[in-house]
């Protein structure tokens, strides 16, 4: 598909050592194998909805249809940018970027996930910095919200690197049982500002197809 087709496949954004763009059907085989070498223990899902725990042959055609059903329900009501992650030029995780009523709320979330083989080296970090920066700095963002299960360090530590405070917590059905779950929350103001600066292409094709450009206080 072109990017012509669809603006987000335009969309880049660049730091030392990732390339983070909306992933393109050609790129689902990676995305798949990603996942598959590995991306927690499994006998504890860190995510809320544990599409990982399905038998391996299932997984190439669930993740399949998550990539377009994400595309396709990409509204001006709710906005998911799912980025996949480069790293040395091979697909190693995926970073999303969600803001449900965005011209209300000003408001985004994340999730992510890398494989493990790429786990605990700062990129984790890095993503997370980058789609912030691109939230606050390019689409008007207000506040970033992330949540991750309380046992969960790896996410939390991100959050804290990048300077989200606690918000509470609250209890989810995770997987169908209780978790305890770690809100956390993040201004302009507290977002801690790396030494590097974001890469940003296509972004005005973006703004023009999600309705932001009247939205983004751009230089003022
Ligand atoms: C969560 C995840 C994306 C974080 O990426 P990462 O590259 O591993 O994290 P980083 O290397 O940037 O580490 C961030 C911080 O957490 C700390 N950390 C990382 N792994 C940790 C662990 N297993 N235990 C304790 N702390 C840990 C790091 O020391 C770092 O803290 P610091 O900045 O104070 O040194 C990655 O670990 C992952 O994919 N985990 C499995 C899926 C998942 O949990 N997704 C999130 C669901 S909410």
């Amino acid at each position: 598909m072109e990017a012509t087709t669809w603006p987000l496949f335009d969309l880049r954004l660049t730091t030392p050592r990732l390339v983070l763009r909306p992933i393109t059907d050609v790129d689902i085989p990676a995305f798949v194998a990603a996942a598959q070498s590995g991306i927690h223990d499994p006998a504890r899902s860190p995510f809320s909805f544990p599409w990982t725990a399905v038998p391996d042959a299932e997984l190439p055609a669930n993740m399949a249809v998550h990539v377009w059903r994400t595309r396709a329900q990409t509204t001006a009501a709710q906005r998911t940018l799912p980025f996949g992650v480069w790293h040395e030029g091979e697909l190693v995780g995926m970073q999303d970027l969600v803001a449900v009523e965005f011209a209300t709320l000003r408001t985004v979330s994340t999730g992510s996930w890398l494989r493990q083989s790429v786990q605990g080296r700062g990129i984790g970090t890095e993503m997370r910095t980058a789609v912030v920066l691109y939230a606050f700095d390019h689409l008007g963002a207000e506040i970033a919200e992330s949540e991750a299960a309380s046992w969960n360090l790896a996410s939390l530590g991100v959050s804290r690197g990048v300077g989200y405070l606690p918000n509470g917590t609250t209890r989810k059905s995770w997987g169908g049982s209780a978790q305890d779950v770690q809100l956390l929350r993040l201004d302009p103001d507290r977002l801690r500002r790396p030494a590097w600066t974001l890469g940003v292409e296509g972004h005005d094709g973006v703004a023009s197809f999600l309705g932001l450009d009247a939205a983004v206080p751009v230089d003022s």
